[in-house]
């Protein structure tokens, strides 16, 4: 299938196309390369566009059979300071997007939604079937593009998958794509980089947190892994799939500690680091019920947390070497 991705040249974009290559798909990358490098999207076709312009999508759309939509802004805290970005982008231009599609043939649709669309879980695992109150913006315009899809299909014939994902992590394992954010508000890239000196002390955020060893608990799931569930999700869609949504996550929480101590199990040096106050609405602990990725897409994740921080320390030598220039 010919697939229009949105975001391609983006770090969870970029690993996905080329999960789709390797299925023997055609990806169209489609980017206005505002937060996106177009070194990631070397050896494929790039439209350099904005998602909002209907002529550019008209004519990016022909002959695509379905679009992955990872094109969005994507940091919690400038939602925060800048609502009207955030619903701009991921609602008024994802919307014109979704208008693009409705006029083209297109009708399988795949979004990149995210674990903060729960907001605070009062129980976990999280399941799809937990309550979804965002605690930011960048939450709400996510779970208001859900539900237009939901919507959308209902009415309009618009088929889609919306993946929930938890914390995307690691980098490609052949070396030639990884996580690179300016600025980088990540935490294991954060960890790595404080680990080689090339950014000050991590700050770790709370250290009295209702948690096992008091920091906070997260669910890292390899990038690769999700950009396979992408192509399993299309495949769903290509079967006759219904309009669903799904977590992606490894369903293992792990704490900011344990974090730390992996780091530095993988890269042999000490990760210095200091506490500071909790985050305002930072969540203190959230990991995935991936069960209906399972069973519906037969999806499961093949990098644990240390084969994920190797791919990620890899990537950052690369980085730190000078090897990789944008
Ligand atoms: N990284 C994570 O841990 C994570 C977790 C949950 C959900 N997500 C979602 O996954 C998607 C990808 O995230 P990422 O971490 O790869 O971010 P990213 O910033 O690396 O990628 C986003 C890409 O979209 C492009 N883009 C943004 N707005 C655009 C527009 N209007 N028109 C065209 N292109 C545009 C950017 O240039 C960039 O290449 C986002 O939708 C994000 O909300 C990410």
């Amino acid at each position: 299938m010919r697939v229009l991705v949105t975001g391609g040249s983006g770090y969870v974009g970029s690993h996905a196309v080329r999960e789709l290559s390797a299925a023997g798909h055609e990806a169209v990358i489609y980017d206005n390369l505002s937060t996106g490098h177009r070194r990631f999207s070397e050896g494929y076709r790039l439209i350099e566009a904005d998602i909002a312009d209907g002529a550019a999508l008209a004519g990016a759309l022909e002959g695509c059979d379905a679009v992955m939509h990872f094109a969005a802004s994507a940091y919690v805290g400038e939602s925060v300071e800048n609502p009207r970005k955030y619903f701009r982008n991921n609602v008024e231009s994802a919307l014109k997007l979704l208008d693009g599609v409705l006029a083209s043939r297109t009708r399988l649709f795949i979004f990149s939604s995210t674990c903060a669309t729960y907001g605070i879980p009062r129980t976990l695992p999280i399941t799809e079937t937990s309550r979804r109150e965002p605690i930011n913006p960048y939450g709400a315009t996510k779970m208001f593009f859900e539900q237009a899809l939901a919507a959308y299909s209902v009415s309009h014939g618009l088929r889609s998958v919306s993946l929930r994902y938890f914390n995307a992590a690691g980098a490609h394992p052949g070396g030639a794509i990884g996580e690179l954010h300016e600025p980088e508000t990540h935490l294991i890239p954060l960890a790595l980089k404080a680990a080689l000196g090339t950014a000050p002390a991590l700050k770790v955020y709370g250290k009295d947190l209702k948690t096992e060893d008091g920091t906070c608990i997260r669910d890292y799931v390899h990038v690769s892994d999700l950009g396979r569930a992408h192509v399993l999700a299309l495949d769903y869609l290509a079967q006759g799939g219904a309009t669903t949504a799904m977590n992606l996550g490894t369903g293992e929480g792990t704490s900011v500690a344990q974090l730390i101590a992996a780091v530095e199990r993988v890269s042999g040096r000490s990760v210095p680091h200091t506490y500071v106050e909790p985050r305002a609405g930072d969540p203190p602990a959230l990991f995935a019920d991936a069960a209906r990725a399972r069973s519906v897409l037969g999806w499961r994740p093949r990098f644990d947390l240390l084969e994920t921080l190797r791919t990620a320390w890899n990537w950052e030598l690369k980085l730190q070497a000078g090897g990789y220039r944008i």
